[in-house]
């Protein structure tokens, strides 16, 4: 690869905007990053973004299985359990099973990677995640020749999810990705923010991470991995077909039905912020591009 998409959180905090940050928990994170081992700090990085707050992206969220006000998550989520967690892993692979937390772990490599994340309802923030390549996983189990997509289920647990006690979505949360996207290096399954554990608002202990498409896809506090043939059934498509396409790839040019997708709004950059130009791809178009050539991207939304 010719370059890293990696960023160097000490470089970003030296750019004049850092000034917005929450320094103690963007020290904290650092911090953890190197006990924990990691050469993060020292990655080559081939822009600068600056991350979002601690506070920004753990009481801003989307997580309709506690609630659908963007403070339900943060209220609602730590009457979750995520001790044991298991994932199922079944399907096209040559060692399915019930895989615990750790046993997923082993053998993995966990990067720090400063992703921007633009949800389809037209914010976005920047968020330093911590976890491995979906690919590494992959590898690991072993996808057979005739997988061509990877489906993933949330957990379903109303008693402790109280969004699950209303049919708002029909649980459980699902997405799905063409198996060249869920090979793609950018492809993270991440399993902390800043260093820190993932909060559960943002989908503990483990959740997917697609930097390139709108926010949706990325499923969080995964249970069920299922390497398949057919293009799996996703929530969104399943709720509304006309207005959440399966491949949900961030594009300015496309419209959603309800809005525009030209540009966003910076998630803590204040109530007056101008706003942002969304960019294709979500500024990842010369890493995954290719993915799509001959394909319409305006029928394939
Ligand atoms: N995963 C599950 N299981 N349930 C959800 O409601 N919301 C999605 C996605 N993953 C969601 C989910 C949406 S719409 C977005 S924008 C992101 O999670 C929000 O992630 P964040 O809260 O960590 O920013």
């Amino acid at each position: 690869m010719a370059h890293r998409w990696t960023n160097d959180l000490t470089q970003a905090d030296a750019t004049p905007k850092a000034a917005f940050l929450n320094r103690r928990q963007l020290m904290a994170g650092v911090a953890g990053l190197a006990s924990a081992g990691f050469a993060g700090s020292a990655r080559a990085m081939d822009e600068t973004l600056v991350p979002n707050s601690f506070e920004d992206i753990t009481s801003y969220n989307n997580f309709y299985e506690f609630g659908t006000a963007k403070d339900d998550p943060k209220k609602y989520a730590h009457e979750l359990t995520t001790q044991p967690w298991s994932i199922k892993i079944d399907g096209l692979v040559d060692n399915p099973g019930d895989y615990s937390f750790e046993e997923v772990l082993d053998g993995m490599t966990i990067e720090d990677r400063l992703y921007r994340f633009r949800c389809v309802e037209a914010w976005a923030m920047n968020i330093p995640w911590n976890g491995f390549e979906l690919a590494d996983l992959l590898q690991k189990v072993g996808v057979k020749p005739e997988a061509k997509y990877v489906a993933f289920e949330t957990l379903v647990r109303p008693e402790e999810m109280r969004g699950q006690r209303r049919p708002t979505l029909a649980w459980p949360y699902r997405e799905g990705l063409r198996l060249d996207e869920a090979m793609h290096p950018l492809t993270l399954m991440a399993t902390g923010i800043y260093g820190e554990t993932m909060p559960n608002q943002n989908g503990a202990p483990i959740r997917l991470v697609v930097p390139w498409k709108y926010g949706f896809k990325s499923i969080k506090s995964i249970v069920r991995i299922t390497l398949t043939d057919q293009e799996p059934a996703t929530s969104w498509n399943l709720a509304n077909a006309r207005e959440y396409g399966f491949y949900s790839n961030v594009n300015p040019n496309v419209d959603h039905p309800r809005w525009s997708q030209a540009t966003h709004r910076m998630i803590g950059g204040g109530l007056f912020a101008s706003r942002e130009p969304t960019l294709m791809f979500n500024g990842y178009e010369k890493d995954v591009a290719s993915l799509y050539e001959g394909m319409d991207l305006t029928k394939h939304f």
